[in-house]
């Protein structure tokens, strides 16, 4: 089953994201599954603080929780303006990979090598490339 008003919300998250990212130089991936949107954000520090800001007073969700932070040299998704992974219940393969969808429990470094995990196994993304 296909919730059209939650892929209405994550396409209109995602078409502003790509704007504001691409002129912005922010790179980085969305997943979304269970009712939860998983965020990663790349770029220049003050950027990315000005853009968690903006989406921390984003009504369209609630209870955010920084989960993870860390200063990188390269990054990790710098060919996405905002990759888009879709945790769905129909793809069998992401329910191998991350069968229980669930963000807060894990450290913040396995958080983040699930989500490479996922890029890796590549099937999942859809957002166009910046
Ligand atoms: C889960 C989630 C992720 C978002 N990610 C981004 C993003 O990567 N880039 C972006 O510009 N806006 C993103 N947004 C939208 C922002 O929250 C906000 O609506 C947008 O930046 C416009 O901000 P403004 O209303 O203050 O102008 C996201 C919203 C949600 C709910």
């Amino acid at each position: 089953m296909v919730d059209l008003q939650s892929t209405r919300l994550t396409e209109a998250i995602l078409r502003t994201a790509h704007a504001w990212n691409t002129q912005n130089g922010i790179t980085g991936v969305l997943c979304e599954g269970q009712g939860v949107f998983l965020q990663v954000l790349e770029g220049e520090r003050g950027l990315v603080t000005r853009l968690y800001s903006r989406i921390f007073a984003d009504p369209r969700h609630t209870d955010l929780e920084l989960i993870h932070c860390e200063s990188i040299t390269k990054r990790h998704y710098g060919e996405w303006s905002m990759a888009h992974v879709n945790l769905s219940d129909v793809d069998p393969q992401t329910k191998i990979i991350w069968p229980d969808f669930d963000p807060y429990s894990p450290g913040g470094a396995l958080v983040m090598t699930r989500i490479a995990d996922l890029i890796a196994e590549g099937r999942t993304v859809d957002a166009p490339a910046s």
